[in-house]
């Protein structure tokens, strides 16, 4: 295991370390009970932590190092699959507890303490409100906690708009060298997502064709079918648009779009990406729709409606769907078909790159239709990639001749069966601790979406869009299904 970990840390850049100290401030929440500590937990049981690592939680709520123990028992308990559970015991070795009011300067001190020594490097991951995190820095540099080889990682929402994110952004610069701050997109840590760059670079089929004189447009969609969930404050202040396109389909789609890196490395990679967003060209009025959800039917159970949920009338989108471009050589006049929501009626997170024609049919003479090749991504729940293909029905032909599509088919899972699935949480929990920023967003990166997110935003309220109702269950309001039918487009929906 030593090995392996020194052979991955002489591939990084001489700026990493690995940390002995992992302190995670909001560790009683909910994030850290579906996802931290269980990705954790199972990093641990495959020897992957280094075995001195230890794991400090920090929360507001008053306990001691058992009872979060107890807790992290609960949540783990409950989180991690059947096979897991007995590593559960082990973990708990790692973790102790620390109270803390992150508002006032005074409890950084004793939080030090509780860390002790980090002569060998601490890895802070702060998944708090991001109304704390200045209160937070300021903490940490009080009690010295930001100096020497400290690096810190920040979970969503990184601010509501340009400016908020600005702000967020500088106060975290203060105390840390952007080299040492990791902002999280999980979609980049999920494997298919990463995988999309083994597609395009790793392989000599695709790139000379990815281009808009062989592409006719690309579509992502991440559906889902969940509400609200216990999320009221949080979303209904955000929006779907803030909430998933200025995150994670933004990612998507810069890792869809970008230049061809010089190597697979932080630095080469998102400068990259920030290009393609950058390059995002304002989207026109007629280019969005909005929808909130009714109650409805998912799998055959009825959902309440979005304003049931929250127990009032809201003005907040759940879904968007809208025709992004990107202004550069590459993808003039090639859209990019964006499209999320809540209470869809399945769970599919996919992108679709549709193909042109082929030029002229040597078939068609023959009576054979032709349909041009598309190539479909599913990153979840289904990992695969789909490429379909014209092939000759078989048969005499004495009708003349007939083609039809077929998907070339790869399952990632039976493609590497016997290979563990790992979550998210457990590559980006590790690249932090271990320091490698590849899998996380730069300040340029996030600023550049932010500032297409606002102008959108700026076009609704200039416009006053409000968002259309749709029946939960359904694909959204009719007008999304417009949208790209205006364009000769069709939703990819299977
Ligand atoms: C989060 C959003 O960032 O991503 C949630 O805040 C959303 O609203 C979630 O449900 C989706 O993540 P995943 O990994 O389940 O697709």
């Amino acid at each position: 295991m030593k090995e392996a970990a020194a052979s991955r840390r002489n591939s990084l850049p001489d700026t990493s370390f690995t940390a002995d100290r992992l302190l995670l401030f909001g560790a009683t929440g909910d994030l850290a009970q579906r996802m931290l500590l269980p990705s954790l937990c199972a990093l641990n049981a495959d020897q992957l932590l280094a075995p001195d690592l230890k794991i400090i939680g920090t929360a507001r709520s008053k306990m001691g190092d058992d009872e979060f123990r107890a807790l992290a028992r609960d949540a783990l308990t409950k989180h991690l699959s059947a096979e897991r559970q007995g590593e559960i015991a082990a973990f708990l070795e790692r973790l102790s507890y620390q109270s803390l009011d992150a508002t006032t300067l005074e409890g950084y001190e004793e939080l030090a303490g509780k860390v002790g020594d980090r002569s060998d490097g601490l890895a802070i991951f702060l998944s708090t409100a991001p109304s704390l995190f200045e209160a937070t820095i300021k903490g940490l540099r009080h009690a010295g906690l930001t100096q020497g080889k400290v690096r810190i990682g920040l979970e969503k929402p990184l601010g509501t708009d340009l400016a908020s994110s600005r702000e967020i952004n500088d106060a975290v610069a203060a105390a840390f060298p952007e080299e040492r701050i990791y902002r999280i997109d999980h979609y980049l840590g999920k494997e298919t997502v990463q995988n999309l760059l083994a597609l395009r670079f790793a392989n000599i089929l695709f790139e000379p064709i990815w281009n808009a004189r062989y592409i006719d447009h690309v579509q992502i969609t991440v559906a889902e079918t969940v509400g609200l969930e216990d999320r009221v404050a949080y979303y209904n202040d955000a929006g779907a648009l803030r909430d998933m396109v200025q995150n994670h389909m933004l990612q998507l789609l810069a890792l869809v779009a970008m230049e061809p890196p010089t190597s697979f490395d932080a630095t080469a990679v998102r400068d990259e990406k920030v290009k393609v967003l950058r390059a995002l060209r304002p989207v026109a009025e007629g280019e969005v729709v909005t929808g909130q959800y009714r109650a409805g039917a998912i799998n055959g159970e009825a959902v309440p409606g979005y304003d049931e949920e929250l127990g009032k009338e809201s003005d907040t989108e759940t879904f968007v769907a809208l025709k992004a471009g990107v202004g550069n050589w590459r993808w003039n006049g090639v859209p990019f078909y964006l499209r999320t929501g809540k209470r869809l009626p399945e769970r599919a997170t996919q992108i679709v790159v549709q193909f042109r024609s082929i030029p002229f049919s040597i078939f068609a003479g023959r009576g054979a239709r032709t349909q041009p090749n598309r190539l479909v991504i599913g990153i979840q729940p289904e990992e695969n990639i789909q490429l379909s293909l014209m092939a000759k029905q078989p048969g005499l032909d004495r009708e003349g001749i007939r083609l039809r599509s077929v998907p070339l088919d790869i399952a990632m899972p039976h493609a590497f069966s016997g290979t563990r699935r790992r979550i998210a949480y457990e590559r980006l929990l590790l690249d932090l601790v271990e320091g490698d920023q590849t899998l996380f967003v730069r300040r340029d990166e996030v600023e550049a979406q932010w500032d297409w997110i606002d102008r959108i935003r700026a076009m609704w309220s200039d416009s006053g869009l409000r968002p259309r109702t749709y029946t939960a269950g359904s694909w959204g309001p009719s007008a999304a299904i417009a949208l790209a039918e205006r364009d000769g487009v069709s939703w990819h929906d299977e």
